[in-house]
C-alpha cells in the first residue's frame, strides 16, 4: 500500500495537470449549446478510463447525454466495487461575478477555481486516479471495479434511471461508491449517509390575454405577479412550516441517538451566519440548524419571471408570471407524491381571476444508506487511515437523484464519501476544489480497495 500512496503522492502535479484539462470542457447538461461539449467530456472520461487500465470502456447513448461505462474484472472471488460520479455541471450566471473565466482552470490559495471542480469533475477524477496508481505500481487491483459516470446528474439523471434498471446485470455490484457530496470541515474526515430528496415545480400564472398599461387597466385586474407572490405567502406558515396538507405525513423522526450525534458536531449557528452575511438564521421553528438542512423538508422560491425586469421603469401589467419552487424532502417522503399535493393545494387556493398552470419539472428521492454495511466500515477506515483522524457521520441537505435507484434496483449498499466543502461554491461563481483534499481523496479512495477486499 505505502508503494501506491508514495506514488500518488510523487504524482500531484501530474493529476492536477490532467484534471485542469477535464476541468476545460463546458459540459453544461442543461443548455443545448453545449450538446458538442458534453460528447467530449464523456470521451475525454471514457479515455481517462482506458489510460486507467479499464480492460472494458464503453460509451452508450442515451435520449439524452451518454453515460460512460467503464470496468476491471481480473479479481474473480473479490468484491466489485461501482463508483458514480457526474461528468456534467451547473451553468455559470452569473458570469460578470467570476473571478477567473470559469472553464480556465487556475490555482490560487491551494485551491482550483473552474466550473465543475467540486462538482464532481475533481471528485470523479480522484477515483480514476487512485486506481490507475495501483496499476502503475503493483500492477493490478484487489478488487473488481466499474464505472458510471454520467452526463445528466444536474438535470435530474432520467435517462440513467432508466438505464440502471435495463443493465441490473451489467452494473451488479457489491456496493456503489460515491464522492459527490462534502466533508463536514476542512481536513476531518466524513461519510454521508442521509440525502434529501427533491420535488421541483413550475408555477405559471395567468391573467389577462396581454400585457396592459398599469394606468389605463391598473386597479380592475388581477395582477399576475402580485397574485403569484400572494401564492407563495401562503405555502409556509409564521413558524416555518409548510401549510400544505398532508405534507408531513411521511417525514421520518429525527432520531434520540441522531440529535445527540449532531449536538457533538458543535455546529456554531454563529459563525455559519457570519459565513453568509447574514444577522440572523431563520428556518422552521423547534429545530436546529443542521436538523433544518439535514431531517426536515423545505420549500423554497428558486426564481421568479414576470413582467419588467430591464433597467428603468416601464409601468404595466404583466400577462403572466411564473416562479420556480422546490421542495427537499427527506425520508419517507415521496417526491411523487409530494409533487401531487402540491399541485392540488395551489389549485385549491389560486383565485378565480387568474388562471395557473402547474408542471413539475423534476424530482429525487430522500435517501439513508446503512451504517453497519461492510463498505461503509471500510471507507470510514480508509478515510481514518488517510486523515489520521477519526471518521464522522453527517448528513446533507442536497440531493442525488440516482442513488436511491441503486438501492432499489442493484441492492447495494451506497457510501458516500465525498471530499467537498459546501463553501467551495457549488453551482454559484467562483466554485473551487481543495487540493489538499483532492489528494487526500486520491488516497482514500486507494485505501478504500484495499480495505474493501480484505
Ligand atoms: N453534488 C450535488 C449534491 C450535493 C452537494 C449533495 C453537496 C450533498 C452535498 C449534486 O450535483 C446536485 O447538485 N444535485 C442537485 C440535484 C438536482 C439537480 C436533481 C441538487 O441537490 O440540487
Ligand atoms: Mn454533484
Ligand atoms: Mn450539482
Amino acid at each position: 500500500m505505502q508503494e501506491v500512496i508514495s506514488f500518488i503522492k510523487n504524482n500531484k502535479d501530474n493529476y492536477i495537470n490532467e484534471l485542469k484539462e477535464f476541468l476545460k470542457i463546458p459540459s453544461i447538461s442543461t443548455l443545448p449549446e453545449n450538446k458538442g461539449d458534453i460528447i467530449k467530456c464523456a470521451q475525454f472520461v471514457a479515455d481517462k478510463l482506458k489510460q486507467a487500465r479499464m480492460s472494458r470502456v464503453e460509451i452508450f447513448k442515451t435520449e439524452g447525454h451518454p453515460i460512460v461505462y467503464g470496468e476491471w474484472l481480473g479479481a474473480p472471488g473479490k468484491p466489485t466495487v461501482l463508483v458514480y460520479g457526474h461528468y456534467d455541471v451547473q451553468p455559470v450566471d452569473p458570469i460578470e461575478l467570476w473571478d477567473s473565466p470559469p472553464f480556465e482552470p487556475i490555482i490560487k490559495d491551494g485551491n482550483i477555481f473552474a466550473r465543475g471542480a467540486t462538482d464532481d469533475k475533481g471528485q470523479v477524477f480522484m477515483h480514476i486516479k487512485s486506481v490507475e496508481a495501483f496499476f502503475k505500481t503493483i500492477g493490478s487491483l484487489p478488487l473488481n471495479i466499474k464505472y458510471l459516470i454520467e452526463g445528466e446528474e444536474e438535470v435530474g439523471s432520467s435517462n440513467l434511471t432508466a438505464f440502471i434498471y435495463q443493465n441490473k446485470d451489467l452494473l451488479k455490484c457489491n456496493a456503489v461508491l460515491i464522492s459527490d457530496t462534502a466533508l463536514y470541515e476542512p481536513g476531518s474526515p466524513a461519510l454521508t449517509y442521509g440525502l434529501r430528496g427533491l420535488s421541483y415545480m413550475e408555477v405559471e400564472v395567468t391573467g389577462p390575454n396581454r400585457d396592459l398599461h398599469s394606468g389605463e387597466y391598473g386597479g380592475a385586474v388581477a395582477n399576475p405577479i402580485n397574485v403569484l407572490a400572494e401564492i407563495i405567502s401562503k405555502l409556509q406558515d409564521k413558524n416555518g412550516r409548510i401549510t400544505i396538507p398532508g405534507f408531513y405525513d411521511d417525514v421520518l423522526k429525527i432520531t434520540k441517538k441522531e440529535k445527540e450525534n449532531y449536538k457533538k458536531l458543535k455546529f456554531s449557528e454563529k459563525k455559519f451566519a457570519k459565513s453568509l452575511n447574514v444577522s440572523e438564521l431563520k428556518g422552521e421553528k423547534g429545530f436546529s440548524t443542521l436538523e433544518r438542512i439535514w431531517v426536515r423538508p423545505t420549500l423554497d422560491c428558486n426564481g421568479i419571471i414576470g413582467g419588467f425586469t430591464g433597467k428603468g421603469a416601464k409601468t404595466v401589467i404583466a400577462s403572466k408570471a411564473t416562479a420556480k419552487i422546490s421542495m427537499r424532502l427527506v425520508p419517507n417522503q415521496d417526491s411523487k407524491k409530494i409533487s401531487k399535493l402540491f399541485t392540488k393545494y395551489i389549485q385549491q387556493i389560486v383565485p378565480k381571476s387568474v388562471k395557473v398552470k402547474i408542471t413539475s419539472l423534476h424530482g429525487a428521492e430522500p435517501c439513508l444508506t446503512p451504517l453497519n454495511d461492510k463498505a461503509t466500515i471500510a471507507a470510514s477506515k480508509a478515510m481514518e487511515e488517510t486523515f489520521g483522524k477519526k471518521t464522522i457521520f453527517i448528513r446533507e441537505g442536497g440531493s442525488i437523484p440516482i442513488v436511491s435507484d441503486f438501492s432499489k434496483s442493484l441492492k447495494a449498499p451506497v457510501v458516500l464519501m465525498g471530499l467537498g466543502l459546501n463553501s467551495e461554491n457549488l453551482h454559484s461563481p467562483n466554485e473551487h476544489f481543495n487540493l489538499n483534499h483532492f489528494e487526500l481523496g486520491i488516497i482514500s479512495s486507494a485505501n478504500f480497495l484495499k480495505e474493501y477486499s480484505l
